[in-house]
Protein backbone atom coordinates (compact mmCIF):
# COMPACT_ATOMS: atom_id res chain seq x y z
CA UNK A 1 0.00 0.00 0.00
CA UNK A 2 1.55 3.39 -1.16
CA UNK A 3 1.31 6.33 0.87
CA UNK A 4 1.93 9.56 -0.94
CA UNK A 5 2.99 13.09 0.72
CA UNK A 6 4.73 16.07 0.90
CA UNK A 7 8.56 16.60 1.16
CA UNK A 8 10.11 16.72 4.57
CA UNK A 9 13.54 17.85 5.44
CA UNK A 10 14.35 13.93 6.62
CA UNK A 11 14.10 12.80 3.06
CA UNK A 12 17.02 14.28 1.57
CA UNK A 13 19.18 11.16 1.44
CA UNK A 14 16.59 8.68 0.13
CA UNK A 15 15.40 11.14 -2.30
CA UNK A 16 19.46 11.96 -3.55
CA UNK A 17 20.01 8.17 -3.48
CA UNK A 18 17.05 7.50 -5.37
CA UNK A 19 17.51 10.46 -7.94
CA UNK A 20 21.34 9.20 -8.60
CA UNK A 21 20.17 5.79 -8.82
CA UNK A 22 17.38 6.49 -11.68
CA UNK A 23 19.55 9.14 -13.24
CA UNK A 24 23.08 8.11 -13.33
CA UNK A 25 23.81 9.34 -16.88
CA UNK A 26 23.09 13.05 -16.03
CA UNK A 27 25.66 14.42 -14.26
CA UNK A 28 26.54 11.11 -12.69
CA UNK A 29 23.18 11.38 -11.05
CA UNK A 30 25.12 14.05 -8.28
CA UNK A 31 23.11 17.11 -8.63
CA UNK A 32 19.92 16.62 -6.53
CA UNK A 33 21.77 18.84 -3.81
CA UNK A 34 22.71 21.68 -6.40
CA UNK A 35 19.25 21.26 -8.36
CA UNK A 36 17.07 21.32 -5.44
CA UNK A 37 17.85 21.96 -2.35
CA UNK A 38 20.77 24.16 -3.20
CA UNK A 39 18.41 26.11 -5.29
CA UNK A 40 16.95 29.33 -4.36
CA UNK A 41 13.61 28.20 -6.35
CA UNK A 42 13.61 25.16 -3.87
CA UNK A 43 9.78 24.67 -2.44
CA UNK A 44 9.51 21.25 0.03
CA UNK A 45 5.92 21.65 -0.24
CA UNK A 46 5.48 20.71 -4.34
CA UNK A 47 7.61 17.74 -3.61
CA UNK A 48 5.50 14.75 -3.61
CA UNK A 49 6.76 11.48 -2.36
CA UNK A 50 5.74 7.76 -2.74
CA UNK A 51 6.79 5.70 0.40
CA UNK A 52 5.73 2.24 1.62
CA UNK A 53 6.28 0.21 4.78
CA UNK A 54 8.48 3.61 5.37
CA UNK A 55 10.78 3.53 2.28
CA UNK A 56 10.42 5.92 -0.70
CA UNK A 57 10.13 4.71 -3.47
CA UNK A 58 8.91 7.95 -5.57
CA UNK A 59 9.19 11.43 -5.92
CA UNK A 60 8.16 14.03 -8.01
CA UNK A 61 9.52 17.90 -8.46
CA UNK A 62 8.08 20.85 -9.41
CA UNK A 63 9.95 24.16 -9.30
CA UNK A 64 7.96 27.17 -9.06
CA UNK A 65 9.18 30.41 -11.44
CA UNK A 66 8.05 32.53 -13.87
CA UNK A 67 8.99 33.21 -17.79
CA UNK A 68 7.90 35.33 -20.52
CA UNK A 69 5.18 34.34 -23.06
CA UNK A 70 4.92 37.66 -25.21
CA UNK A 71 6.15 41.24 -25.09
CA UNK A 72 6.08 42.37 -21.76
CA UNK A 73 3.67 39.62 -20.20
CA UNK A 74 5.23 37.14 -17.85
CA UNK A 75 3.59 34.11 -16.31
CA UNK A 76 3.95 32.43 -13.10
CA UNK A 77 5.40 28.87 -14.54
CA UNK A 78 5.68 25.08 -12.76
CA UNK A 79 8.49 23.15 -14.56
CA UNK A 80 7.78 19.15 -13.37
CA UNK A 81 11.23 17.38 -13.19
CA UNK A 82 12.98 15.04 -11.82
CA UNK A 83 10.01 12.26 -11.46
CA UNK A 84 11.38 8.72 -10.49
CA UNK A 85 9.96 5.97 -9.21
CA UNK A 86 11.99 2.74 -7.80
CA UNK A 87 11.88 -0.09 -10.81
CA UNK A 88 10.50 -2.86 -8.51
CA UNK A 89 7.43 -0.64 -8.00
CA UNK A 90 6.84 0.85 -11.80
CA UNK A 91 3.63 0.37 -13.77
CA UNK A 92 1.32 0.62 -10.42
CA UNK A 93 0.71 4.06 -11.21
CA UNK A 94 2.46 5.75 -8.65
CA UNK A 95 4.11 8.01 -10.91
CA UNK A 96 0.46 8.95 -11.81
CA UNK A 97 -0.45 9.54 -8.29
CA UNK A 98 2.77 11.71 -7.29
CA UNK A 99 1.96 14.15 -10.56
CA UNK A 100 -1.21 14.96 -9.14
CA UNK A 101 -0.91 14.99 -5.96
CA UNK A 102 -0.75 18.80 -5.34
CA UNK A 103 -2.61 19.70 -9.08
CA UNK A 104 -6.03 21.54 -7.55
CA UNK A 105 -7.31 24.45 -8.71
CA UNK A 106 -7.03 26.15 -5.45
CA UNK A 107 -2.99 26.06 -5.23
CA UNK A 108 -2.47 27.07 -8.65
CA UNK A 109 -5.09 30.01 -7.59
CA UNK A 110 -3.38 31.43 -4.27
CA UNK A 111 0.18 30.95 -5.92
CA UNK A 112 -1.08 32.67 -9.71
CA UNK A 113 0.39 29.90 -11.22
CA UNK A 114 -0.53 30.03 -15.06
CA UNK A 115 1.53 27.01 -16.57
CA UNK A 116 2.78 24.00 -16.35
CA UNK A 117 6.26 23.17 -18.83
CA UNK A 118 8.31 20.22 -18.77
CA UNK A 119 11.25 19.06 -21.36
CA UNK A 120 9.62 15.76 -21.53
CA UNK A 121 10.86 12.78 -23.56
CA UNK A 122 8.18 13.06 -26.04
CA UNK A 123 7.35 8.95 -25.58
CA UNK A 124 6.59 9.46 -22.18
CA UNK A 125 4.81 12.24 -23.03
CA UNK A 126 2.67 10.77 -25.21
CA UNK A 127 1.76 8.14 -22.87
CA UNK A 128 1.83 9.91 -19.00
CA UNK A 129 1.87 13.29 -19.04
CA UNK A 130 -0.16 14.08 -21.99
CA UNK A 131 -2.89 12.23 -21.35
CA UNK A 132 -2.84 12.50 -17.72
CA UNK A 133 -2.41 16.62 -17.58
CA UNK A 134 -3.02 18.12 -20.87
CA UNK A 135 0.64 18.34 -21.97
CA UNK A 136 0.66 20.15 -25.47
CA UNK A 137 3.99 20.22 -27.75
CA UNK A 138 5.21 23.66 -28.60
CA UNK A 139 7.73 24.19 -31.21
CA UNK A 140 10.75 25.44 -29.81
CA UNK A 141 12.66 28.26 -32.16
CA UNK A 142 15.45 26.53 -30.45
CA UNK A 143 18.24 24.58 -32.14
CA UNK A 144 20.90 22.08 -30.82
CA UNK A 145 24.17 22.00 -31.93
CA UNK A 146 26.37 18.49 -31.22
CA UNK A 147 30.07 17.51 -32.38
CA UNK A 148 31.84 14.34 -31.63
CA UNK A 149 35.29 15.04 -30.57
CA UNK A 150 36.82 11.95 -30.38
CA UNK A 151 35.37 8.20 -30.95
CA UNK A 152 38.06 7.07 -27.34
CA UNK A 153 34.71 5.82 -25.55
CA UNK A 154 33.65 4.05 -28.05
CA UNK A 155 36.49 2.21 -28.88
CA UNK A 156 37.24 1.24 -25.40
CA UNK A 157 33.83 -0.22 -25.37
CA UNK A 158 34.03 -2.38 -28.46
CA UNK A 159 37.30 -3.82 -26.81
CA UNK A 160 35.46 -5.21 -23.65
CA UNK A 161 35.26 -8.77 -23.23
CA UNK A 162 31.34 -8.39 -22.40
CA UNK A 163 30.95 -6.14 -25.35
CA UNK A 164 32.03 -8.72 -28.21
CA UNK A 165 29.91 -11.31 -26.36
CA UNK A 166 26.77 -9.68 -26.28
CA UNK A 167 27.31 -8.55 -30.07
CA UNK A 168 27.61 -12.39 -31.01
CA UNK A 169 24.54 -13.37 -28.89
CA UNK A 170 22.63 -10.90 -30.74
CA UNK A 171 24.33 -11.34 -34.15
CA UNK A 172 25.18 -15.21 -34.47
CA UNK A 173 26.29 -14.44 -38.26
CA UNK A 174 29.22 -12.48 -36.71
CA UNK A 175 31.37 -15.58 -37.17
CA UNK A 176 31.34 -15.96 -40.42
CA UNK A 177 31.68 -12.34 -41.37
CA UNK A 178 34.83 -10.68 -42.57
CA UNK A 179 33.69 -7.23 -43.02
CA UNK A 180 35.40 -3.90 -42.73
CA UNK A 181 33.29 -0.80 -42.64
CA UNK A 182 34.52 3.07 -42.80
CA UNK A 183 32.55 5.60 -41.47
CA UNK A 184 33.00 8.95 -42.65
CA UNK A 185 30.36 10.94 -40.24
CA UNK A 186 30.16 14.61 -40.78
CA UNK A 187 30.55 15.95 -36.80
CA UNK A 188 33.80 13.49 -36.38
CA UNK A 189 36.27 12.29 -36.44
CA UNK A 190 36.96 8.91 -39.07
CA UNK A 191 35.84 5.62 -37.47
CA UNK A 192 36.53 2.53 -38.74
CA UNK A 193 34.93 -1.09 -37.44
CA UNK A 194 36.27 -4.35 -38.31
CA UNK A 195 34.44 -7.76 -38.02
CA UNK A 196 36.61 -10.09 -38.55
CA UNK A 197 34.86 -14.09 -37.83
CA UNK A 198 33.66 -12.98 -34.65
CA UNK A 199 36.26 -10.17 -33.52
CA UNK A 200 34.81 -6.57 -33.39
CA UNK A 201 37.50 -3.92 -33.17
CA UNK A 202 37.13 -0.21 -33.57
CA UNK A 203 39.69 2.58 -34.57
CA UNK A 204 40.10 5.94 -35.30
CA UNK A 205 42.30 5.35 -39.13
CA UNK A 206 40.99 5.65 -42.13
CA UNK A 207 40.49 2.29 -43.67
CA UNK A 208 42.42 2.46 -46.55
CA UNK A 209 41.77 -1.62 -47.74
CA UNK A 210 39.28 -3.51 -49.02
CA UNK A 211 36.38 -1.84 -46.91
CA UNK A 212 33.11 -0.68 -47.18
CA UNK A 213 32.82 3.04 -47.08
CA UNK A 214 29.62 4.66 -45.57
CA UNK A 215 29.21 8.43 -45.49
CA UNK A 216 26.68 10.73 -43.81
CA UNK A 217 25.69 12.45 -40.71
CA UNK A 218 24.58 11.60 -37.19
CA UNK A 219 20.89 12.57 -37.99
CA UNK A 220 20.65 9.98 -40.76
CA UNK A 221 22.18 7.47 -38.59
CA UNK A 222 19.57 7.91 -35.98
CA UNK A 223 16.51 7.39 -38.40
CA UNK A 224 18.34 4.27 -38.93
CA UNK A 225 18.00 3.35 -35.47
CA UNK A 226 15.03 4.28 -34.84
CA UNK A 227 13.55 2.02 -37.56
CA UNK A 228 11.74 -1.05 -37.25
CA UNK A 229 12.75 -1.23 -40.85
CA UNK A 230 16.53 -1.22 -41.62
CA UNK A 231 16.67 -1.95 -44.69
CA UNK A 232 13.94 -0.13 -46.43
CA UNK A 233 15.18 3.59 -44.43
CA UNK A 234 18.99 2.29 -46.14
CA UNK A 235 17.22 2.47 -49.22
CA UNK A 236 15.93 5.24 -48.96
CA UNK A 237 18.72 7.17 -47.11
CA UNK A 238 20.84 6.34 -50.19
CA UNK A 239 17.99 7.31 -52.86
CA UNK A 240 17.56 10.74 -51.01
CA UNK A 241 21.82 10.78 -51.33
CA UNK A 242 21.47 11.19 -47.11
CA UNK A 243 23.77 8.66 -47.09
CA UNK A 244 26.34 7.14 -49.51
CA UNK A 245 27.62 4.05 -49.40
CA UNK A 246 30.33 2.49 -51.47
CA UNK A 247 32.72 -0.85 -51.63
CA UNK A 248 32.98 -4.03 -53.53
CA UNK A 249 30.03 -5.33 -55.11
CA UNK A 250 29.95 -8.23 -53.13
CA UNK A 251 30.85 -6.71 -49.78
CA UNK A 252 27.76 -4.45 -50.51
CA UNK A 253 25.81 -7.36 -51.05
CA UNK A 254 27.05 -8.71 -47.49
CA UNK A 255 26.15 -5.15 -45.61
CA UNK A 256 22.97 -5.34 -47.02
CA UNK A 257 21.98 -8.89 -45.81
CA UNK A 258 23.32 -7.77 -42.65
CA UNK A 259 21.54 -4.91 -42.24
CA UNK A 260 20.18 -4.90 -38.58
CA UNK A 261 24.41 -5.26 -37.92
CA UNK A 262 24.32 -2.27 -39.63
CA UNK A 263 22.04 -0.79 -37.90
CA UNK A 264 23.51 -1.92 -34.42
CA UNK A 265 26.74 -0.50 -35.05
CA UNK A 266 25.16 2.92 -36.42
CA UNK A 267 23.64 2.30 -32.87
CA UNK A 268 26.56 2.32 -31.27
CA UNK A 269 27.90 5.64 -33.03
CA UNK A 270 25.24 7.21 -32.44
CA UNK A 271 24.88 6.42 -28.57
CA UNK A 272 28.56 7.08 -27.86
CA UNK A 273 29.16 10.56 -28.36
CA UNK A 274 32.91 12.17 -27.91
CA UNK A 275 34.88 15.25 -28.40
CA UNK A 276 37.79 18.41 -30.78
CA UNK A 277 40.56 20.14 -30.40
CA UNK A 278 41.80 24.15 -31.71
CA UNK A 279 41.69 27.39 -30.18
CA UNK A 280 43.99 30.59 -30.62
CA UNK A 281 43.79 34.11 -32.53
CA UNK A 282 41.65 36.93 -30.57
CA UNK A 283 41.60 39.95 -32.74
CA UNK A 284 40.08 42.83 -30.63
CA UNK A 285 38.83 40.64 -28.19
CA UNK A 286 40.01 38.35 -25.90
CA UNK A 287 39.29 35.67 -23.64
CA UNK A 288 39.91 34.63 -20.16
CA UNK A 289 38.30 32.90 -16.83
CA UNK A 290 36.01 33.91 -14.62
CA UNK A 291 36.46 36.61 -12.27
CA UNK A 292 34.17 37.12 -8.94
CA UNK A 293 32.24 40.04 -9.69
CA UNK A 294 31.69 38.73 -13.74
CA UNK A 295 28.07 37.59 -12.91
CA UNK A 296 26.58 41.41 -12.67
CA UNK A 297 27.43 41.97 -16.42
CA UNK A 298 27.16 38.24 -17.59
CA UNK A 299 23.59 38.65 -15.85
CA UNK A 300 22.55 41.59 -18.07
CA UNK A 301 23.66 40.37 -21.43
CA UNK A 302 22.09 37.46 -21.20
CA UNK A 303 19.06 39.37 -20.07
CA UNK A 304 19.94 41.77 -23.17
CA UNK A 305 20.38 38.76 -25.62
CA UNK A 306 17.12 36.71 -24.58
CA UNK A 307 14.56 38.96 -24.04
CA UNK A 308 12.68 39.29 -26.46
CA UNK A 309 12.27 35.26 -26.21
CA UNK A 310 9.36 32.90 -24.92
CA UNK A 311 10.49 31.11 -22.52
CA UNK A 312 12.75 34.25 -20.96
CA UNK A 313 13.28 34.22 -17.08
CA UNK A 314 15.61 37.24 -15.83
CA UNK A 315 19.16 36.24 -15.03
CA UNK A 316 19.85 37.90 -11.35
CA UNK A 317 23.68 37.59 -10.82
CA UNK A 318 22.96 34.97 -7.59
CA UNK A 319 20.35 33.25 -9.73
CA UNK A 320 23.52 32.87 -12.48
CA UNK A 321 26.24 32.04 -9.58
CA UNK A 322 24.11 29.24 -8.60
CA UNK A 323 22.65 28.11 -12.05
CA UNK A 324 25.70 28.09 -13.48
CA UNK A 325 29.04 28.77 -11.72
CA UNK A 326 28.11 26.26 -8.65
CA UNK A 327 26.75 23.23 -11.38
CA UNK A 328 28.32 20.42 -9.76
CA UNK A 329 30.04 19.55 -13.28
CA UNK A 330 31.21 23.57 -13.95
CA UNK A 331 34.76 24.29 -13.24
CA UNK A 332 35.90 27.69 -12.37
CA UNK A 333 37.97 27.34 -15.69
CA UNK A 334 35.07 26.37 -17.54
CA UNK A 335 33.74 29.69 -17.29
CA UNK A 336 34.76 31.17 -20.25
CA UNK A 337 34.78 35.58 -20.83
CA UNK A 338 35.51 37.60 -23.71
CA UNK A 339 36.28 40.97 -22.90
CA UNK A 340 37.30 43.49 -25.57
CA UNK A 341 40.33 46.12 -25.24
CA UNK A 342 38.25 47.91 -22.18
CA UNK A 343 37.78 44.51 -19.50
CA UNK A 344 34.17 45.06 -20.89
CA UNK A 345 32.37 41.72 -21.15
CA UNK A 346 31.07 41.17 -24.63
CA UNK A 347 30.43 37.14 -24.20
CA UNK A 348 30.96 34.01 -21.88
CA UNK A 349 30.37 30.51 -22.11
CA UNK A 350 29.95 28.06 -19.21
CA UNK A 351 30.45 24.50 -20.08
CA UNK A 352 30.16 21.21 -17.98
CA UNK A 353 32.61 18.27 -18.09
CA UNK A 354 30.40 16.16 -19.60
CA UNK A 355 30.26 18.62 -22.87
CA UNK A 356 27.39 20.20 -22.45
CA UNK A 357 27.69 24.19 -22.92
CA UNK A 358 25.08 25.05 -20.41
CA UNK A 359 25.38 28.79 -21.83
CA UNK A 360 26.55 30.63 -24.33
CA UNK A 361 25.71 34.15 -25.22
CA UNK A 362 27.34 37.36 -27.02
CA UNK A 363 26.80 40.86 -27.18
CA UNK A 364 24.22 40.91 -30.38
CA UNK A 365 25.40 44.26 -31.24
CA UNK A 366 29.17 43.45 -31.22
CA UNK A 367 31.55 41.36 -33.58
CA UNK A 368 29.21 37.84 -33.00
CA UNK A 369 31.40 35.94 -35.41
CA UNK A 370 34.71 36.40 -33.65
CA UNK A 371 33.14 36.68 -29.93
CA UNK A 372 31.70 32.79 -30.46
CA UNK A 373 34.23 31.40 -32.53
CA UNK A 374 36.60 32.41 -29.73
CA UNK A 375 34.49 30.96 -26.96
CA UNK A 376 33.86 27.78 -29.09
CA UNK A 377 37.71 27.24 -30.10
CA UNK A 378 38.23 27.56 -26.76
CA UNK A 379 35.69 25.07 -24.68
CA UNK A 380 36.31 22.82 -27.28
CA UNK A 381 40.11 22.41 -26.34
CA UNK A 382 39.69 22.67 -22.21
CA UNK A 383 36.80 19.32 -23.17
CA UNK A 384 39.90 17.77 -25.18
CA UNK A 385 41.65 18.60 -22.18
CA UNK A 386 39.83 16.99 -19.98
CA UNK A 387 39.13 14.19 -21.90
CA UNK A 388 35.36 14.77 -22.69
CA UNK A 389 33.84 13.19 -25.55
CA UNK A 390 31.38 15.28 -26.96
CA UNK A 391 29.55 18.45 -27.02
CA UNK A 392 26.01 19.40 -27.23
CA UNK A 393 24.76 23.54 -27.55
CA UNK A 394 21.34 25.43 -27.50
CA UNK A 395 20.93 27.97 -29.55
CA UNK A 396 18.25 30.11 -31.14
CA UNK A 397 17.17 28.57 -34.20
CA UNK A 398 17.67 31.82 -35.98
CA UNK A 399 20.97 32.86 -34.83
CA UNK A 400 22.87 33.20 -37.55
CA UNK A 401 26.27 34.08 -36.44
CA UNK A 402 26.16 30.57 -33.82
CA UNK A 403 24.47 28.80 -36.76
CA UNK A 404 27.76 29.70 -38.76
CA UNK A 405 30.24 28.86 -36.34
CA UNK A 406 28.78 25.85 -35.74
CA UNK A 407 29.16 24.93 -39.08
CA UNK A 408 32.79 26.07 -38.98
CA UNK A 409 33.65 24.34 -36.09
CA UNK A 410 32.10 20.98 -37.63
CA UNK A 411 28.89 21.12 -35.58
CA UNK A 412 26.03 19.16 -36.63
CA UNK A 413 22.40 20.46 -35.97
CA UNK A 414 20.20 17.91 -33.92
CA UNK A 415 16.67 17.02 -33.36
CA UNK A 416 14.99 20.09 -31.45
CA UNK A 417 14.41 19.42 -27.69
CA UNK A 418 10.72 19.44 -27.05
CA UNK A 419 8.92 21.15 -24.33
CA UNK A 420 5.27 20.24 -23.50
CA UNK A 421 2.92 23.36 -21.57
CA UNK A 422 -0.36 23.26 -19.94
CA UNK A 423 -2.28 25.97 -18.92
CA UNK A 424 -3.37 25.97 -15.58
CA UNK A 425 -5.85 28.92 -15.66
CA UNK A 426 -6.99 30.40 -18.63
CA UNK A 427 -9.20 32.71 -16.99
CA UNK A 428 -6.02 34.75 -15.82
CA UNK A 429 -3.93 33.52 -18.78
CA UNK A 430 -5.66 35.10 -21.54
CA UNK A 431 -6.36 38.70 -20.04
CA UNK A 432 -2.08 38.68 -19.60
CA UNK A 433 -1.53 37.62 -23.46
CA UNK A 434 -4.21 40.82 -24.09
CA UNK A 435 -2.59 43.01 -22.05
CA UNK A 436 0.94 42.40 -23.63
CA UNK A 437 -0.59 42.97 -27.01
CA UNK A 438 -2.49 46.13 -25.91
CA UNK A 439 -2.58 48.63 -29.04
CA UNK A 440 -2.64 46.25 -31.63
CA UNK A 441 -6.13 45.98 -30.77
CA UNK A 442 -8.37 46.50 -33.93
CA UNK A 443 -11.90 45.88 -32.60
CA UNK A 444 -14.34 48.62 -32.93
CA UNK A 445 -17.18 46.42 -30.64
CA UNK A 446 -16.86 45.00 -27.64
CA UNK A 447 -18.08 41.21 -27.07
CA UNK A 448 -18.55 38.90 -24.66
CA UNK A 449 -17.44 35.54 -25.15
CA UNK A 450 -18.51 32.84 -23.40
CA UNK A 451 -16.16 28.95 -23.89
CA UNK A 452 -17.15 25.70 -22.61
CA UNK A 453 -14.11 23.86 -22.45
CA UNK A 454 -14.51 19.69 -22.88
CA UNK A 455 -12.31 17.00 -21.72
CA UNK A 456 -10.68 19.21 -19.02
CA UNK A 457 -8.54 18.07 -16.34
CA UNK A 458 -10.52 18.17 -12.96
CA UNK A 459 -7.87 21.48 -11.61
CA UNK A 460 -9.06 23.90 -14.99
CA UNK A 461 -12.17 25.56 -14.73
CA UNK A 462 -14.52 24.41 -18.08
CA UNK A 463 -16.10 27.72 -18.36
CA UNK A 464 -14.65 31.01 -19.50
CA UNK A 465 -16.45 34.07 -19.47
CA UNK A 466 -14.66 36.97 -20.58
CA UNK A 467 -15.55 40.52 -22.24
CA UNK A 468 -13.43 41.65 -25.45
CA UNK A 469 -13.10 44.73 -26.87
CA UNK A 470 -11.31 48.22 -26.97
CA UNK A 471 -9.85 48.37 -23.68
CA UNK A 472 -8.77 44.40 -24.16
CA UNK A 473 -10.05 41.78 -22.17
CA UNK A 474 -11.64 41.13 -18.52
CA UNK A 475 -13.47 38.73 -16.68
CA UNK A 476 -16.66 39.09 -16.97
CA UNK A 477 -19.79 37.55 -14.59
CA UNK A 478 -22.82 37.46 -16.84
CA UNK A 479 -23.27 34.32 -19.18
CA UNK A 480 -26.55 35.74 -20.02
CA UNK A 481 -25.10 38.33 -21.95
CA UNK A 482 -22.82 36.66 -24.00
CA UNK A 483 -22.59 37.85 -27.32
CA UNK A 484 -20.71 34.90 -28.88
CA UNK A 485 -20.51 31.33 -27.58
CA UNK A 486 -17.67 28.51 -28.39
CA UNK A 487 -17.26 25.20 -27.59
CA UNK A 488 -13.94 23.90 -27.78
CA UNK A 489 -11.59 21.60 -26.01
CA UNK A 490 -8.95 21.96 -23.95
CA UNK A 491 -6.05 20.73 -25.80
CA UNK A 492 -7.27 23.36 -29.32
CA UNK A 493 -7.67 26.24 -26.96
CA UNK A 494 -3.86 25.68 -25.89
CA UNK A 495 -2.87 25.04 -29.20
CA UNK A 496 -4.64 28.14 -30.26
CA UNK A 497 -3.14 30.55 -27.78
CA UNK A 498 0.81 28.79 -28.29
CA UNK A 499 -0.16 29.78 -32.03
CA UNK A 500 0.15 25.40 -32.59
CA UNK A 501 -2.85 25.71 -34.39
CA UNK A 502 -4.46 28.59 -36.27
CA UNK A 503 -8.15 29.74 -36.03
CA UNK A 504 -8.73 29.08 -39.49
CA UNK A 505 -7.40 25.37 -38.94
CA UNK A 506 -9.23 25.27 -36.00
CA UNK A 507 -12.46 26.28 -37.37
CA UNK A 508 -12.06 23.56 -40.73
CA UNK A 509 -11.02 20.96 -38.40
CA UNK A 510 -14.39 21.53 -36.37
CA UNK A 511 -12.85 21.91 -33.41
CA UNK A 512 -15.10 25.42 -32.87
CA UNK A 513 -18.53 25.40 -32.33
CA UNK A 514 -19.46 29.09 -32.67
CA UNK A 515 -22.90 30.39 -32.09
CA UNK A 516 -24.20 32.50 -33.82
CA UNK A 517 -22.38 31.36 -36.50
CA UNK A 518 -22.67 34.72 -38.14
CA UNK A 519 -19.98 36.00 -35.71
CA UNK A 520 -17.55 33.53 -36.87
CA UNK A 521 -15.12 35.99 -39.15
CA UNK A 522 -15.23 38.20 -35.41
CA UNK A 523 -13.82 35.32 -32.84
CA UNK A 524 -11.25 34.32 -35.94
CA UNK A 525 -10.27 37.71 -35.56
CA UNK A 526 -10.36 37.47 -31.46
CA UNK A 527 -8.22 34.01 -31.35
CA UNK A 528 -5.90 35.29 -33.87
CA UNK A 529 -5.47 38.29 -32.22
CA UNK A 530 -4.63 36.82 -29.18
CA UNK A 531 -2.09 33.86 -30.78
CA UNK A 532 1.15 34.26 -29.15
CA UNK A 533 3.67 35.00 -32.10
CA UNK A 534 7.02 34.90 -29.54
CA UNK A 535 9.69 32.44 -30.88
CA UNK A 536 10.68 30.17 -27.68
CA UNK A 537 14.67 29.44 -26.37
CA UNK A 538 15.81 27.82 -23.77
CA UNK A 539 19.75 27.60 -22.91
CA UNK A 540 20.67 24.25 -21.80
CA UNK A 541 20.97 25.37 -18.56
CA UNK A 542 17.36 26.10 -18.15
CA UNK A 543 16.63 22.48 -18.62
CA UNK A 544 18.77 20.62 -16.02
C1 LIG B 1 8.69 7.17 -15.91
C2 LIG B 1 8.39 6.60 -14.53
C3 LIG B 1 8.51 7.69 -13.50
C4 LIG B 1 6.97 6.02 -14.54
O1 LIG B 1 6.67 5.58 -13.24
P1 LIG B 1 5.48 4.52 -12.96
O2 LIG B 1 5.13 4.59 -11.54
O3 LIG B 1 5.85 3.23 -13.53
O4 LIG B 1 4.32 5.18 -13.84
P2 LIG B 1 2.78 4.80 -13.81
O5 LIG B 1 2.61 3.39 -13.37
O6 LIG B 1 2.03 5.85 -13.07
O7 LIG B 1 2.43 4.97 -15.35
C5 LIG B 1 3.18 4.23 -16.21
C6 LIG B 1 2.85 4.60 -17.62
O8 LIG B 1 3.96 5.30 -18.18
C7 LIG B 1 4.45 4.57 -19.30
N1 LIG B 1 5.89 4.71 -19.37
C8 LIG B 1 6.80 4.56 -18.38
N2 LIG B 1 8.03 4.80 -18.86
C9 LIG B 1 7.88 5.10 -20.17
C10 LIG B 1 8.79 5.47 -21.22
N3 LIG B 1 10.10 5.57 -21.00
N4 LIG B 1 8.28 5.74 -22.42
C11 LIG B 1 6.95 5.67 -22.66
N5 LIG B 1 6.05 5.34 -21.72
C12 LIG B 1 6.52 5.06 -20.50
C13 LIG B 1 4.03 3.15 -19.02
O9 LIG B 1 3.98 2.39 -20.21
C14 LIG B 1 2.66 3.33 -18.41
O10 LIG B 1 1.66 3.59 -19.39
P3 LIG B 1 0.39 2.61 -19.52
O11 LIG B 1 -0.22 2.55 -18.16
O12 LIG B 1 -0.46 3.31 -20.53
O13 LIG B 1 0.97 1.33 -19.98
C15 LIG B 1 9.36 5.43 -14.16
O14 LIG B 1 9.31 4.49 -15.19
C16 LIG B 1 10.79 5.88 -13.97
O15 LIG B 1 11.20 6.23 -12.86
N6 LIG B 1 11.57 5.89 -15.08
C17 LIG B 1 12.93 6.34 -15.07
C18 LIG B 1 13.02 7.83 -14.86
C19 LIG B 1 12.28 8.65 -15.89
O16 LIG B 1 12.29 8.36 -17.08
N7 LIG B 1 11.60 9.73 -15.40
C20 LIG B 1 10.83 10.61 -16.23
C21 LIG B 1 11.61 11.71 -16.79
S1 LIG B 1 11.98 12.97 -15.67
Amino acid sequence: MYKYRLFSSNDSDAVRRLIKATFPNFLEGEYWDWKHLHNPRFDPSIVAIAEENGKIVGCSHWLQGSFKIAKGAAVKSLLTCDLAVRPGHRNRGVARRLLLLRRTREMFKQRGIVVNYDFADPRLAKKLYSPLLGYTKVRLSTKKYFKIISWKSLINSVSRKEFQQNLKRKFPKLEKLDLTIFFKTRSAPPLTISLSYGTVKASEEVCGGDCITVEGDLRTFLSLVQTQNVRRRLLVAILERKIKIKGSFSKLFETYRNASLLQALFKIIVTRATPVGLLEEAGQFSIRGYEDGDEIEIAQLFNKAYMNYGGFAPRTPEYWRWCCLERPDVERKAVLVVVDRHESIAGYAVVGKSGSIWELCYDHEREGEEIVSLLLDNLVDYLEKIGATSIVLNAPGEDSIVNRACEKFGFEAYPTPKMFVSVLDFGRFIPLLAESKKGKWATDSDETLLVKLKNTPFWINDTILMKVGRNGVQAASDSQHATIKVETDFITLTSLLFGIMSPVQALTHLKLEVEPFWKIPKLLSILSYLQMEAKWFFPLSDFG
